[in-house]
């Protein structure tokens, strides 16, 4: 399977000025944004990523990134010119896609918990309909809702209802088969002005082929979308990092243990790192 990243578009409403909005090109903690996102499709066992984002900051990613081949991936990279919505990811990464069931994950969205993701890569091998996560949380009118029956079937999809029919939300992990392309493209704009990846989900459900799992309460998913949320997301990294001594979204430490690199070619790679506790901490796993 292959993996999307699009980043960019929401995190302009961030910032007063759009030109400091490199939103996830920010830090978290210690380690660029776009890390966490990144480092959660390589768990899935991704490793041919096309990154979306915006005209400016694009080249910023390429010249973080490279073509990925330092970490045993293979980046490609295209722009998305105006915030035309989520799914519109799925028309431009078209000829990247080709006719493979894709993954999509926000360039905003912390994924953290044991063995959630090992669940789901299981289910990645001949992949078709929709995957999408379920998620409780406080707020939910800030996100795509889902209404349930007892069985836990899916019943409604809402994006930012007023009154929202539940606390579950869905977090920015989509998996798709290839039909997302044709329904992309048959969508017409929200009132907001955007390809919504709700109504993608919403015509998934018509066909009955939409799969929700809910994220249980062992697994932190954190937005950033926010100035507060933003914040508690990099004290939550802090606070886990600093009492185990592990590091949450480390793409390198993920590309050795999914052997996407040699152990040499990962020696090799934070021999060229600046000393930092970044790079103590790469070197004392190998150690
Ligand atoms: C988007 C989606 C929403 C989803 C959320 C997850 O919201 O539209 O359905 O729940 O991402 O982060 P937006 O980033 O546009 O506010």
């Amino acid at each position: 399977m292959k993996g999307i990243i699009l980043a960019g578009g929401a995190g302009t409403r961030l910032f007063p000025l759009t030109e400091v909005a490199s939103k996830q090109l920010m830090p978290v903690y210690d380690k660029p944004m776009i890390y966490y996102p990144l480092s959660t499709l390589m768990l899935l066992g991704i490793n041919e990523i096309l990154i979306i984002s915006t005209p400016d900051d694009t080249p910023k990613y390429e010249s973080l990134l490279g073509d990925g081949s330092k970490l045993g991936l293979s980046l490609e990279y295209t722009v998305q010119n105006k915030p035309n919505g989520i799914a519109e990811a799925f028309i431009l990464g078209k000829n990247f896609i080709k006719n493979e069931p894709i993954a999509l994950i926000l360039g905003d969205n912390i994924f953290y918990g044991h063995k959630y993701l090992h669940n789901i890569q299981i289910q990645l091998d001949n992949f078709s309909g929709a995957l999408i996560f379920g998620y409780k949380v406080n707020d939910p009118e800030r996100y795509g809702v889902v209404e349930f029956d007892n069985n836990f079937n899916v019943i409604s999809i809402e994006e930012k209802p007023k009154h929202p029919k539940s606390d579950y939300v869905i977090p920015g992990l989509y998996i798709y088969d290839n039909q997302v392309i044709d329904i992309s493209n048959n969508l017409t704009p929200s009132s907001r002005g955007e390809l919504e990846i709700t109504d993608v989900n919403k015509e998934y459900l018509n066909k009955k082929s939409l799969k929700i799992e809910l994220l249980g309460r062992g697994i932190a998913w954190l937005d950033t979308g926010t100035h507060k949320s933003l914040l508690e997301a990099g004290a939550f990294i802090e606070t886990i990092e600093s009492r185990q001594g592990l590091k949450i979204g480390c793409i390198e430490e993920v590309a050795l243990s999914k052997n996407f690199i040699s152990k040499s070619a990962f020696k090799e790679l934070i021999n060229s790192y600046p000393k930092n506790d970044y790079s103590e901490y790469l070197r004392k796993l190998i150690s």
